[in-house]
């Protein structure tokens, strides 16, 4: 990709709508946002999937606000084009809107551009509006919400009958509203984002919900093929670099084991001459004359 590219804006990523098609990923690190961001992602999602794929946790509700910032500082300093998003996990804006405010502030001073926060039930959208009111730019996020995985009975299908789809296509304007510059929607029949894609004026960013949204994320993991515990249907692998970083290793570890690595000349240094070389051996043998220890000089060098 070019690396001329410039930063990409919340406003850019709002006109995109009905102009190009969105591509975002997630990254969690300073290599994963490094390489997402020359592959020319236009966001890059700091999520909190990172609790599964990068700390091995079930569920994302383990992830606390320190972990998120700790991440989001190493991906900003790889994502130089990408608009940045942190995602604010669980607990970091439930509990009051001044805590909530304070918690979104924290991931700009970290190096976000902007935050996710998922739900839009009328006291969420009170939240959004106040972290809004302190400049900080919102994506929210509706259907399947990992954060309500508990309440939700399971990580399923959303809007699958008429009534629930009502109410997220209600969910969807109440963002517009807000001033949410984008919404993500996870885990939704196609026919329900395609109707929220046509009736919203920001940009809908699908996950397990068709190819009419105006852009797609994945998890940087999945689509590499690195996490293998859960592969969701939505899911398309365009690698398996899991299984070349395993075969990799062993690679290296029988190398070790059978004396191949390092290889003396490749691999490895030497000293500045043999002039340097006997001056050392010959500083050992007045050591071991005092009572030292013996090393041999090696013949060949
Ligand atoms: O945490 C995450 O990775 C997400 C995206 C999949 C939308 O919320």
């Amino acid at each position: 990709m070019n690396s001329q590219r410039k930063r990409v804006t919340v406003p850019a990523i709002r006109a995109m709508k009905g102009k190009s098609r969105i591509g975002m990923l997630t990254a969690y690190d300073y290599p994963s946002a490094k390489i997402a961001d020359a592959a020319g992602a236009d966001i890059l999602l700091v999520g909190d999937s990172l609790g599964m794929v990068v700390l091995g946790y079930p569920d994302t509700l383990s992830v606390t606000v320190d972990d998120m910032l700790h991440h989001t500082r190493a991906a900003a300093r790889g994502a130089t084009t990408a608009l940045l998003v942190g995602d604010m996990p669980y607990l970091s804006y439930h509990v009051s809107i001044e805590e909530s405010v304070r918690n979104a502030g924290r991931f700009i001073q970290s190096g976000a551009h902007a935050v996710k926060i998922e739900g839009a039930k009328q006291s969420r959208i009170r939240t959004i509006e106040a972290i809004l009111d302190a400049e900080i730019p919102v994506m929210g996020h509706i259907g399947l919400t990992p954060q309500s995985v508990n309440a939700l009975g399971g990580f399923k299908l959303q809007g699958k009958n008429a009534d629930d789809a009502r109410r997220l296509i209600d969910e969807a304007v109440a963002l517009e509203r807000a001033g949410c510059f984008s919404v993500v929607l996870e885990c939704v029949p196609t026919e329900l984002a395609a109707m929220i894609t046509e009736q919203i004026a920001i940009p809908t960013i699908g996950i397990g919900a068709g190819p009419s949204c105006d852009g797609q994320v994945l998890v940087f993991h999945d689509v590499l093929g690195i996490y293998d515990v859960h592969t969701p249907k939505f899911v398309r692998q365009y690698a398996h670099a899991g299984q070349e970083m395993q075969s990799a290793l062993e690679t290296y570890l029988a190398d070790v084991r059978e004396g191949r690595f390092p290889d003396e000349e490749k691999e490895s240094f030497h000293m500045a001459s043999d002039e340097e070389l006997k001056r050392l051996y010959a500083s050992r043998e007045d050591q071991t004359s005092a009572g030292g220890v013996v090393v041999e000089m090696p013949k060949a060098q």
